[in-house]
């Protein structure tokens, strides 16, 4: 059996999702075959195609519920998780996030626009960006959508637009706590060199001149220190040091109503991962605002958090087919799927690993072998797993990649004009499909060529 999926056969869960490989609904048929939310992955396939994105619903509400019940539990004030839709952005996940009443983080007009055709109410909708659009403000601002501002630029269009609708804005900062935790450098946002929001040092100077402005009303601070983040201790200093700028933020005459902590819970993807629970991770942050807090004797903000991959990640999977071998005598065997680093690309940006397993042999009880799993792309670092220990198998069968739901299909791209996957929704043994596979036509669509070019 392959230990690296050895819980699968034990079937022990834990109940906060981010400590498990696989969806809850992860099961082995009567045949030997891989089942998710009650549905056969070989049918799935059949019916969708592949590669083939899935998405366990009962997963992705247990994430929620789990956020949503350790904040009722461990803060008293009101509070609201809201999700980061840069993790996996669709109509579908935003109705999902508003129905567990989740609000929802936004970096650009495209996710505003899906989170409120979604159904997600404007007023639990926040928008941030190191780099807005006039369009984007201007949209967000139509929509009551809050803006978190996060540089001059930001600040004094928000002046701009207030002064031109002779009306009250409020808004939230984003600010650089200085902290470092560890994680991959491209997902630390936190630390003093981050392209991300206020250095702490400037938060005086910037207190002072937005009270300056006619109609600007800070109400709220934001920070986010990272991404995929096993330890407590970074975020337990961030609730105290949060607590300390509305302090700052109360002597130069503005009462902060609402604390952001950001995201960046870390979820398993390999055996060697040990995160944190959503509960413990939500207790730390809770108890370091409440604390700090009561020390000083001020009322206690909303707080808010903004978990992405910790939501939607173990709810996702991707199915591949097995396509070419090439065996390398005393170096590697590659194996190749139909898809890689244009529905995936965190292997090759950010040297990510997974876990994965044969559809048909999950627990690998035939004889094992390791490959190497390249993609199909163009491109030699095209790989997805550079060591995989398989059990037998052959052109056409399945692999399972588990824990993909965030920052795959939301990253994805048409490199070498490859369509992408579609997106199922499984439940209790219904599959319905939530975004359709593009085809090699649909990529054509925003290609012209002048007239003086047609023969
Ligand atoms: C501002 C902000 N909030 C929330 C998140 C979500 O982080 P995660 O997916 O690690 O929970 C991110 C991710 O980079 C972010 O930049």
């Amino acid at each position: 059996m392959n230990e690296k999926i050895s819980f699968l056969k034990n079937k022990v869960y834990s109940d906060s999702p981010n400590k498990n490989i696989f969806p809850i609904t992860t099961n082995i048929d009567k045949n030997g075959n891989l089942t998710i939310g009650g549905c056969c992955i070989n049918d799935l396939v059949k019916r969708y195609g592949s590669p083939l994105y899935i998405l366990d619903e009962i997963t992705l509400r247990n994430s929620c519920k789990a956020y949503k019940k350790s904040l009722d539990k461990y803060y008293p004030g009101d509070s609201l998780p809201i999700y980061a839709s840069k993790a996996n952005s669709s109509l579908f996940m935003s109705n999902l996030v508003s129905s567990e009443e989740l609000g929802l983080d936004a970096v650009s007009e495209g996710e505003l626009l899906t989170a409120l055709k979604g159904g997600v109410p404007n007023e639990k909708i926040v928008f941030h960006g190191n780099n807005k659009s006039d369009r984007e403000i201007a949209f967000a601002i139509q929509n009551n959508i809050k803006v978190i501002v996060d540089n001059i630029h930001d600040l004094k269009r928000l002046e701009r637009i207030s002064e031109t609708l002779d009306r009250n804005l409020e808004i939230m900062i984003r600010f650089t706590p200085g902290i470092e935790c560890h994680t991959h450098e491209y997902i630390r946002t936190g630390s003093f060199d981050s392209k991300f929001g206020f250095g702490i040092e400037y938060l005086e100077t910037l207190f002072k001149a937005i009270k300056e402005t006619k109609f600007l009303n800070l109400t709220g601070i934001h920070a986010h220190i990272g991404s995929q983040i096993f330890e407590l201790d970074p975020h337990k200093d961030l609730g105290e040091i949060m607590v300390n700028v509305i302090l700052k933020a109360k002597y130069h005459g503005h009462i902060i109503k609402e604390l952001n902590v950001g995201g960046g819970l870390g979820i398993k993807y390999t055996e060697d991962d040990d995160p944190p629970s959503i509960d413990e991770w939500i207790k730390t942050v809770s108890l370091s605002v409440y604390n700090t807090c009561k020390k000083n004797n001020i009322k206690l903000p909303k707080l808010m958090c903004e978990p992405g991959r910790s939501i939607v990640s173990t709810a996702g999977v991707t199915i591949y087919t097995i396509g070419s071998f090439k065996e390398i005598p005393g170096i590697r065997t590659y194996l190749s799927v139909d898809g890689g680093m244009s529905d995936n690309p965190r292997p090759i940006t950010y040297q990510s690993s997974y876990s994965a397993c044969l559809v048909n042999d999950p627990l690998g009880n035939s004889s094992k072998k390791r490959y190497t799993v390249a993609g199909k792309h163009c491109e030699s670092g095209d790989v997805l797993f550079k060591e995989l220990e398989l059990g037998q198998c052959a052109t056409g069968d399945l692999i399972c990649v588990f824990g993909t739901g965030a920052y795959n299909n939301s990253m994805s791209s048409n490199y070498n004009r490859i369509p992408k996957p579609a997106t199922v929704l499984v439940n209790n043994g219904e599959a319905e499909i939530i975004q359709k596979r593009e085809s090699p036509d649909d990529l054509l669509k925003y290609d012209v060529l002048p007239d003086r070019f047609i023969k």
